[in-house]
């Protein structure tokens, strides 16, 4: 009797699983990136490593921006035997929790790339169960997830002209006025994204850069990996990010994707 209920069980999240492949989107574009450079942080592992091969097999220069530079090597060296000479892949060092090294690494880029075309901000974290403080007193998951992206994008489009409107130090955004919570951090952060990328593209509006918003799906990934039947891969995972960053029908569009609520990335035009 068990072995029946079991089986049904197993055949049930199978069909589940090819049914969610089966309905969830792909980018059909086939955009050449020949001559561009994007950024993906957090290339190292999950959807990044999977945008960063797709960008690199439409011949761009792309830059994975990573904490963990002998992890990102292995993914470089990865992408390049996949993808063979189309694009070219490099590592840089980038720890979206500190600023400091926000700043080092956007620096770094202003004075080494001529021109920059898309930027993904990717890289993330659940956080843990306890509540952990970054050097620089904010709280991991939103320094991690939000603040080292908001200032890195703010640092690469030239930050002279930008709102400068959000308390990044403020108590309630680093659980200082409240108990901490991994999934609340998460949540906070996830808003903070939206709302910055909001704010950027209608501050942008009108001058040929475009910022969206995504949420990938549900993926399986170090990041979520409670049942490996029933969810996207990392690929898969990767249609919308690279919907956003190559396709020509969202150029100078400025929306957020149907049913989307979170993840993050700004594409500057082409
Ligand atoms: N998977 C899903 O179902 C899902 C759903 C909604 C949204 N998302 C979003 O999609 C993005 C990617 O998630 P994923 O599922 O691919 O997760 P993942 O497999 O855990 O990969 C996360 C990536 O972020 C990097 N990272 C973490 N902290 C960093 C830091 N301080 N500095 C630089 N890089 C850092 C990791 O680097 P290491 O290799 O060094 O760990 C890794 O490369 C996240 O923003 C996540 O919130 C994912």
């Amino acid at each position: 009797m068990w072995i029946e209920v079991l089986v049904t069980v197993v055949a049930v999240l199978f069909g589940l699983r090819i049914l969610y492949r089966k309905t969830s989107g792909r980018c059909h574009s086939q955009r050449s990136l020949t001559g561009k450079t994007a950024i993906v942080t957090g290339g190292s592992a999950g959807l990044g490593k999977f945008t960063a091969k797709d960008l690199v097999r439409r011949g761009a220069r792309v830059i994975l921006a990573c904490r963990n530079l002998e992890k990102a090597c292995k993914v470089a060296a990865w992408i390049r035997e996949a993808e063979g000479s189309v694009g070219e892949v490099v590592v840089r060092e980038l720890d979206t929790s500190d600023l400091a090294s926000v700043r080092q690494f956007a620096n770094e880029i202003l004075l080494t790339e001529k021109s920059l075309h898309i930027l993904v901000n990717n890289a993330g974290i659940i956080g843990f169960k306890d509540k952990r403080m970054t050097k620089d007193d904010l709280e991991l998951t939103m320094a991690t997830n939000h603040y080292g992206h908001f200032l890195l994008t703010n640092l690469l489009l030239g930050n002279h002209w930008f709102i400068k409107s959000l308390d990044v130090t403020s108590a309630a955004l680093n659980f200082k006025t409240e108990p901490y919570n991994r999934i609340r951090a998460y949540g906070k952060s996830k808003v903070c994204n939206i709302l910055f990328t909001l704010e950027l593209a209608s501050k942008l509006s009108g001058t040929g850069v475009t910022a969206n918003s995504l949420h990938p799906g549900v993926i399986h990934t170090d990041l979520i990996n409670p049942h490996p039947l029933i969810l996207l891969t990392g690929r898969g995972g990767t249609q919308t990010t690279i919907h956003l960053a190559v396709s020509e029908e969202v150029k100078r569009v400025r929306k957020i994707l149907r049913g989307l609520q979170g993840g993050k990335d700004i594409g500057f035009s082409m």
